[in-house]
């Protein structure tokens, strides 16, 4: 995946086959994860997913959905669920986060997970059997064409997926589109901050397992402004450590030491907000009839 090439379609096939077989090794009692610098026979220790909820969250979920937890953030520790809410999570896989949604908004509230992956939306809907919650629904679907309709949803939430899709542009302007007038987008993605060189970025983005590649903090605002969002914002929620890929790295044919400077404190996994304006604030004297 050198050079960050893949079309948007390959990118697809290649996020749908890892996350199928990361489903499957859930299944089997293993933890899922597979991106990060974790060795396979390592993956307790894994920086990016691991320790992400705490003891009262862990408690709210079956073992399977923690077990098939591949984020790299908490979205609904920080996104301010009501009762009430609708909240659609981009790239459910296992569940965690919808599940966990669910309970905060409540019977009143529904909560919605979208993945395109068969073998994630099979362990979601058992964590759902498992975990007994009725405000759950899971669709099958692509985060680039949500299947919801129009000011549909009051939070996105989204936990390391959107640095997957090879076309986050419409990823955001779909976002958009389903969140209600007010509507927040409540998103924990790697984000890279600073200058970092083409060709370390490219091996630190695949050690973290950015497919297709994340986004700069500067670019991810402009991107979320352009769609019509306000009130953005990017806060770090872990910093990664060269040393926690230098082995990575190093397999790579790169020297960790050497790049520290430039790479040290760049890669994180961020919480990013915004809103979409209210017609009262989005709307000129004449535009809202
Ligand atoms: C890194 S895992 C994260 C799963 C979940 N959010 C969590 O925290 O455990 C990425 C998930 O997003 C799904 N996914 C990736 N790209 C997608 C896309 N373009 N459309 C729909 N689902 C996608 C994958 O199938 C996988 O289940």
């Amino acid at each position: 995946m050198k050079g960050r090439v893949m079309g948007t379609e390959h990118v697809k096939e290649v996020v749908r086959e890892k996350y199928g077989q990361a489903a499957l090794r859930a299944k089997t009692g293993a933890a899922s994860s597979c991106c990060g610098g974790a060795a396979a026979g390592d993956l307790c220790c894994d920086p990016i997913t691991s320790s992400l909820y705490d003891a009262g969250q862990e408690g709210e979920v079956p073992d399977l959905a923690l077990r098939a937890s591949l984020g790299c953030g908490n979205p609904t520790a920080l996104a301010e669920l009501k009762q009430g809410e609708t909240v659609l999570d981009l790239g459910s896989g296992g569940g965690i986060d919808v599940l966990l949604s669910a309970r905060r908004v409540g019977p009143t509230g529904k909560a919605y997970g979208l993945d395109m992956t068969d073998e994630m939306l099979a362990v979601a809907e058992e964590n759902k059997r498992k975990s007994g919650l009725e405000n759950v629904e899971f669709l099958k679907g692509e985060i680039e064409h949500i299947p919801l309709p129009d000011n549909s949803v009051d939070v996105i939430i989204s936990n390391c997926v959107i640095n997957l899709s090879g076309d986050k542009d419409r990823v955001i302007k779909e976002a958009f589109r389903v969140l209600k007038p007010g509507g927040r987008f409540a998103v924990s993605d790697v984000v890279v901050r600073g200058d970092v060189p083409a060709e370390i970025r490219t091996s630190m983005e695949l050690w973290v397992g950015c497919v297709a590649g994340a986004l700069g903090d500067y670019e991810y605002v402009a991107k979320l402004a352009k769609a019509g969002f306000d009130s953005i914002d990017i806060e770090a929620t872990r910093v990664y450590s060269i040393a926690d890929a230098r082995t990575f790295l190093a397999g790579e044919g790169l020297d960790a030491d050497a790049l520290a400077k430039q790479v040290e404190g760049a890669f994180i996994s961020g919480f990013i907000r915004a809103t979409k304006p209210t017609a009262a604030a989005c709307c000129g004297p004449s535009c809202c009839n």
